[in-house]
């Protein structure tokens, strides 16, 4: 697990070979046992794999999501909070869970936020997405994520240079001491 961890970058950039059935496949059960809070499951999941689709889902913002128009996959998050209060944390897990399944898949992957972002001035990422893929107004949407098969390489973690100041041993005045350094 830890080597898959310290392999795992965000990659945003994207062969354009489609994603093998199996493999989403894989994706999708992946993202559907991620645990949520009292198993309330409060998620759904959109896979986008229409070019068109994924170009305008490129445009949800300003920065930091131009990369979807080349992912030959994108999995929208969404939440239903009249379910959960802690949707936003179900929701979340299952990014990362989904995310680090494709790290295993040997494919890249990105997360994209949505919450609380902005497409245009006074209209939200969410609004626009929302309007794009048909989703009724009451499900909010934490994140878009972007996977494909990598075309750029990213140098692996280091594990002897992790912030470990982070980290305190039972109380928060004193030092965890078990890093490497
Ligand atoms: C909550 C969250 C939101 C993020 N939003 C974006 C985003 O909108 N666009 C983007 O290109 N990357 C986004 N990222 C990716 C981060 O920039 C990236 O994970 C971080 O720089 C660490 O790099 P790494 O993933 O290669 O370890 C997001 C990551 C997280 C966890």
């Amino acid at each position: 697990m830890l080597e898959l961890l310290i392999k795992r970058r965000s990659i945003r950039k994207f062969k354009s070979d489609k994603i093998e059935a199996d493999k989403l496949q894989t994706l999708i059960q992946a993202a559907l046992l991620s645990p949520s809070s009292r198993n309330i499951r409060p998620w759904e999941f959109i896979v986008v794999e229409n070019k068109e689709t994924l170009y305008k889902l490129s445009k949800v913002k300003k920065h930091g999501s131009s990369f979807i128009k080349e992912a030959p996959l994108a999995i929208v998050i969404l939440g239903d909070p009249n379910k959960s209060d802690v949707w936003i944390e179900d929701t979340s897990i299952a990014g990362i869970i989904i995310q680090l399944t494709a790290e295993k898949l040997g494919l890249g992957s990105c997360w994209v936020q949505i919450r609380n972002r902005e497409h245009h001035l006074d209209y939200s990422a969410e609004k626009y997405i929302q309007k794009l893929l048909e989703i009724p107004e009451y499900f909010k949407i934490t994140a878009v994520i972007a996977i494909g098969y990598p075309a750029e390489e990213k140098e692996p973690y280091d594990i002897a240079k992790l912030p470990y100041e982070k980290v305190k041993m039972e109380t928060f005045t004193r030092k965890y001491s078990g890093g490497l350094k």
